[in-house]
This record gives C-alpha cells, structure tokens and sequence, in this order.
C-alpha cells in the first residue's frame, strides 16, 4: 500500500514537473520594460479621454443573461485559447469599452433575481418583483388583478414614440422574459402563449406576451424564437413537421402583425433572412425556432442564423431611420441556460459568441453618435479557481489534486446538475472527460438546475454620454441613463447637442464646391 502510495506521489510529482515546461510564457513578459510599457500606454489613453457630451442618436443594449464577471473572465480565456494563445492576455470586444459600472441585480422581492424582474429595472428604468414583465412591484407574481396601473414603460417604447426605428434580436424565444420586458407588462413571464394563462388571467382580462408583442409597441425588427407562440394549434411548423402552432384561441398572430404594414416582411429560416433586403424593408419579424434557438454549437449554420448574422440585418434596416435606433440584443438566452445546466462549455462558448457580435456591431456602428452598453441581468453561482499554471485551459484541471487525492476542474458550481457522489465521494476527473462539451462540473449542492447568483455584474459602454456609466449602481440605473443620453422621457430637457460624426454637413460641401468653383477661374489667372 505505502508503495503504491509513494508510486502516486511521484507520479504527481513528475507531472508537476511536466507541467511547468507546458506553461509557455512570452518571453517579453519576463523584462519589467514590457509591463512599464503596457502601463504607460494604458495611462496615456487614460488621460486623454474624454467623455463625449453630445446627443446619442441610436442606443444598442447587449444583454449576455446570466454573464457575470466570473463568465466574462473564462469566456476571454476561452476566445484566446480558442486563437491559439495562453488566454489571460486576450481583450473581449466587450474590455474595450472606457466607461464600467457595477450593476446591482437584486428583484424587490428577492435576494437571487430572475430575468424578468431584472429585465424589468435596466429596460424601464423601474426595479420589479421577481417573475413579473414590465409592471412595478406593486404587482406580485401571478396575480393578474393586481396587475392595474402598474405598467412601466421601456426606453424601447420611448424611443418609437420619439420617431426612432426600434428592434429585438435574441436567440431565445422573443416572448422571453429579457425581451419581453420592452413591450410586455405581464404578471407572469410564464404566459407566453394563450394557452399558458390561467383561468384567472383570461377572466380579469390580461394577455399573454405574444399576443402583447404585437399589439403593445410597432416593433420595426423582431428576431429569435419562439414561433409557436404565434400561431394556432392547426398550423403546422414549416422546419418541424410533428410540431404544430400553440395557440388555443386560433389566432395567426404574424398575419395580424403584417396585416396594415407596408414593406414588412416574415421569415422563419437563414435563407429567407438573407433575401431580405434592408434597403427597402421597414418591418422584419424573424422565427428560427419553434421555442428557444439552438445552441451556438449545435447550430445548423445552412438553416439558423447566428446573432450576429440577425444582428447585422437588424442594424441594416434600423439604421435607416435618419432620427435613429434603439436596438435591444441578447445571446445569452443561452450563456444562461448552458450554466443551469450546469455546463460550463457550454455557457462558455455562448459568451465568446455574443462578444463577436459586440465586436461586429462596433464595425457596423460609429461611437460618436451610438451609445453601446453591455451588460448582463444576473450572475450565476460559477466559480473559477484552483491552481492552474498560465495558459491552463479553461475547462481544464487544477494542477494538485484535492485533499480527497483526486483531481478537479477550475471551474466548478456552487449548487446543480453537477453534484456526483459515487461510493461515498465525488468521482475522479481526467483532462480528457472535463474537456467535453457535455460535461458537468462538479456542484456542491444537488439541484435539478444550476441557480443564479447575487453578486453585482458588470455594466460596460462607450458612446456618447457612456460616461454616466461609473460606480456601484441599482440596475434600474441603466434604463435612466441611457434615457437622458438620447434625451427621451422623462429627460426630454437634457439639453445636448446631436455630433454630427465629425463630418462636414452637406450643405457646407455644396457651398464650399460652389466657392471653389467661382474662383477657379481667378485662382488659375494668379
Ligand atoms: C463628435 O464627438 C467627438 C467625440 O466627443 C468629437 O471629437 C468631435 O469633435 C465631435 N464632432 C462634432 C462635429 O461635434
Ligand atoms: C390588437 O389585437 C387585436 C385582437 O387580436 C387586434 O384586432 C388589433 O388590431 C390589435 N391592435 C394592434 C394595435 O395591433
Ligand atoms: C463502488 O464500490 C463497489 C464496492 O467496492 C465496487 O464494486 C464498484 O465498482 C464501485 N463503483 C464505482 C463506480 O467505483
Ligand atoms: C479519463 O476518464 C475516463 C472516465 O473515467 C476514462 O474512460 C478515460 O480512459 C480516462 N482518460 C485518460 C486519458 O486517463
Ligand atoms: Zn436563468
């Protein structure tokens, strides 16, 4: 036994050997010139910002649901290794961003918030109770009786009703709570379709949030899921030929919305949304999915459209509008459900996602008149640590074992589907087995699904009036300031001043040519 023991010993011994020549380090990381450098650099930048006081014409708003700091961090790990690279070096599209806040998650009835109640604070400037859309907490979950004069509206709605082109993108249902919250006010987040309200909600007259979504704000672009929440029962899926509409009460909701609409326009798969053509499109509702879209992964890349691939039609069209855009953008649905699930690849690889797309967006936007702000509306019980050389990989393993003798990953759960206990311990891990994209770190506690957390999360934008981003904020926070930035209601007083991208006007260009043109003559005599 004592010599099996020591085997193990050295075994582990050899492997930490091993293990410092796989850390590579940069060798220019070595020399105190290249950190001075770097700080200098940094510094430089720092003190010649400065902040952009003027009107933001179009507002963008990432939502990564469930992105906390701890998945911000493994997701920019993830990008470099991905790339190639040790990882902790790598800057997400989402890093570059000036001005940071902290957003504080909590519902006003609960501790650990959901999505809804949170979607409800940073969309409407108002914080809720948890499991409610759009309504203030004087409506409690499920009642809707209680749900009268309640409703809170999202700077979404305030933007439409300003003459701005506004729009959803999500790769979830887009009667999800996230999205939901711009044009719904529900005591439910549950009642999708018809079918999903109880006996009391259909007596006291409340609807449910696909029949809101086309009646409550005109939407110019609205993409993601959730198609059957939209249609009858007798309706047939075009993609699923098992799988029928859900609504009970025979209503085609998509004909209703394009109904009185001029160049409007419905898909449902990749290859009708790349026939649209933005240049004569004023109205897009696309529906990947009967429910939630797949998983980045799992994606079939010919029939699905990826966010970003959804995010750049909605630009396209939105942009049109010379008054400008609100544009609302989520991925993430899926960081969070792949984190319930207690699969940290699969959240993981979500997020990398999502930043191509804040990365895109910021190619196909300019940040001296578009306020971009990201953030996430929870954290998750995911945590990242243990002893990992630079450049471990982020699904990897700590480099000792555990006081039991076994190994374990870097990342692991606080509570869900990734408790194991065999024979009376937590079963032994391998590189191998921990870095498969169905894997399920280890959890403390049992649950069915992984929980949220509650620590704050982090608020990033760049943009005009990006600056108003600082300190430890409530999430209702967000929906103010980015309120006051485009000078909506309540803050119509604001008092700034549109940038007109630096470019001359026009107007001056004609009058400048014209100038030219009278002299030339002269200029030529000289
Ligand atoms: C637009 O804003 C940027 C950043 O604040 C500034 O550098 C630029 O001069 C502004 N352009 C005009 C025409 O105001
Ligand atoms: C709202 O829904 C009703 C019933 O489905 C429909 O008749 C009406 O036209 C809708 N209103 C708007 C503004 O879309
Ligand atoms: C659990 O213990 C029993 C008895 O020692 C053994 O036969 C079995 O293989 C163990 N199961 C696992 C999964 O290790
Ligand atoms: C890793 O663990 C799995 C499951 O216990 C096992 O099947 C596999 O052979 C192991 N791989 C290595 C390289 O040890
Ligand atoms: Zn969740």
């Amino acid at each position: 036994m004592a010599g099996l023991q020591n085997v193990a010993k050295f075994g582990l011994l050899l492997l930490l050997t091993v293990d410092w020549t796989w850390a590579f380090i940069p060798e220019q990381e070595l020399h105190s010139w290249y950190w001075n450098n770097k700080g200098k650099q940094a510094l430089h930048a720092s003190l010649s910002m400065t902040p952009n006081v003027h009107m933001a014409k179009n507002l963008i708003l990432f939502l990564g649901d469930g992105m906390g700091v701890t998945t911000v961090t493994a997701a920019r790990i993830l990008k470099g290794q991905l790339a190639g690279f040790n990882g902790e070096e790598t800057s997400l599209a989402m890093d570059t961003f000036p001005y940071l806040a902290l957003s504080k998650t909590y519902n006003v009835d609960q501790q650990m918030p959901d999505s809804a109640g949170t979607a409800t604070a940073y969309l409407c400037g108002v914080k809720a109770n948890y499991g409610t859309l759009g309504v203030s907490a004087s409506t409690r979950r499920g009642k809707c009786t209680a749900n009268v004069n309640n409703d809170v509206v999202s700077v979404l709605h305030r933007a439409k009703m300003a003459g701005k082109s506004v729009g959803i993108v999500t790769t979830t249902r887009v009667q999800h709570a996230s999205p939901g919250a711009s044009y719904a006010h529900t005591p439910d987040r549950g009642w999708y379709g018809n079918a999903d309200l109880p006996a009391e909600a259909v007596q006291n007259g409340c609807h449910d949030i696909a029949w809101q979504l086309i009646n409550n704000t005109e939407i110019n672009v609205i993409l993601g899921g959730g198609r059957q929440y939209m249609f009858p029962t007798t309706t047939t899926d075009p993609e699923y030929p098992t799988h029928r509409g859900a609504r009970t009460d025979g209503k085609n909701l998509v004909d209703e919305w394009l109904t009185g609409k001029s160049n409007a326009k419905y898909v449902w798969d990749k290859v009708g949304l790349d026939a649209v053509d933005p240049a004569n499109t004023d109205f897009l509702m696309g529906l990947f999915e009967p429910k939630d879209c797949q998983y980045e992964y799992q994606r079939n890349i010919n029939t699905d459209p990826s966010l970003t691939q959804m995010m750049e039609k909605a630009i396209r069209i939105l942009e049109r509008n010379p008054k400008g855009y609100y544009l609302f953008v989520e991925d993430e649905g899926r960081i969070d459900h792949g984190h319930h699930d207690g699969r940290a690849s699969r959240a993981l690889t979500e997020a990398v996602q999502f930043d191509v797309a804040i990365g895109r967006a910021a190619e196909l936007t300019s940040e001296l008149d578009t306020l971009s702000v990201v953030t996430a509306d929870h954290s998750h019980v995911f945590a990242f640590g243990g002893q990992s050389y630079r450049g471990n990989p982020v699904l990897g393993l700590s480099r000792e074992a555990a006081s039991d003798g076994k190994r374990y990953t870097t990342a692991v759960y606080g509570n869900g589907p990734g408790y194991k206990i065999i024979n009376g311990s937590r079963p032994d891990v391998n590189e191998s087995t921990a870095g498969k994209g169905t894997f399920r770190q280890q959890a403390a506690v049992p649950k069915r699904s992984e929980t949220h957390g509650i620590e704050d999360v982090a608020i990033f934008a760049k943009g005009p009036m990006a600056h108003l981003f600082h300190g430890v904020q409530e999430q209702s926070y967000i929906a103010h300031a980015m309120a006051y930035a485009a000078c909506l209601p309540p803050y119509e007083e604001c008092d700034l001043q549109p940038n007109r991208s630096g470019c001359l006007h026009p107007s001056l260009l004609v009058v400048l040519l014209g100038v030219l043109l009278a002299l030339s003559p002269l200029l030529r005599s000289v």
